[in-house]
Parts: structure tokens; sequence; C-alpha cells
């Protein structure tokens, strides 16, 4: 169970990184989370178990370009591994407009190698 203290250290993340990423293979109460800090704040909920979601992010940039400066949390990220590519343009774009910080919360559900890699090639 992810404790409360979990939650500032999320966000003092936030504060600090455009990117922040969440990976544990258990049910540990990401999602619970993100969607509290989600709620504090300009923010959009994207899961990619739905595959509305997925539609969405067919085409990142055509979506994220319209969601500049905001929080975009994306559940489920380890379904499209593929992202990581776009988040990192994503990142340098917001930065280049002045958006350094808490642009984007990650959550990923597998214990995976390659994911931890993608996660890291965004720091
Ligand atoms: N802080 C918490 N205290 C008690 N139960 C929680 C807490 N956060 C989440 N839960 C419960 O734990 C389960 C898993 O939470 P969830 O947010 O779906 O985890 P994850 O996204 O990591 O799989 C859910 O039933 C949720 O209601
Ligand atoms: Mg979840």
């Amino acid at each position: 169970m992810i404790e409360r203290r979990h939650r500032q250290s999320i966000e003092g993340a936030l504060e600090r990184q455009a990117g922040v990423v969440l990976l544990d293979p258990r049910q540990a109460g990401k999602t619970t989370l993100a969607q509290e800090i989600a709620e504090t704040r300009d923010a959009v909920y994207l899961d990619m178990e739905r595959s509305a979601d997925r539609r969405i992010l067919e085409e990142p940039d055509l979506y994220l370009d319209e969601q500049m400066g905001r929080l975009v949390v994306i559940d489920q990220v380890q379904l499209m591994p593929d992202l990581f590519k776009a988040l990192r343009g994503q990142i340098d774009r917001r930065r280049r407009k002045g958006f350094r910080n808490g642009q984007f919360l990650l959550l990923g559900s597998a214990a995976d190698t390659l994911l931890h890699q993608s996660a890291e090639s965004l720091a």
C-alpha cells in the first residue's frame, strides 16, 4: 500500500522535474494516488487499458500539444511502450515553452526491464 508520505515525495518530484514514473507490479495504490494528485491541479488522466484513451494517444503529439502546460497522467503505460519516444519530444517542447516541471506522471504495473529502461531514458 502506498502511504501518504509517498504522495508528498511524488508531488515533490513533480515540482522538480518534468516527468515522474511510478513502476510497481503490485496493486500498490498507484492509480488512487495519481487521481488524488490530479484532482489538486490542472490535469488530465488517461488509462491505456481504456481503448478510447489509447486511441487518443495513437497520435500523441496531436493531443499532447493541446495539453501544453497541464499535468498529463498516463496509467498502465506498459501497454504502450512506444509512447516514451513521443514523451521525450514532448518534454523538450514543453521545456522550450517554459513548462519545466510537473508535466507527466506515468504509472506502470510491470516489473519489465525494458520498461525500466524506457523510464530511465526520460530522465
Ligand atoms: N491508501 C490506501 N489505503 C487503503 N486502500 C487503498 C489505498 N490506495 C488504494 N487502495 C485500494 O487498493 C486497491 C489497489 O489500488 P489501485 O490504486 O488500483 O492500485 P494500482 O493502481 O497500483 O494497481 C484498490 O482497491 C484501492 O481502493
Ligand atoms: Mg492502477
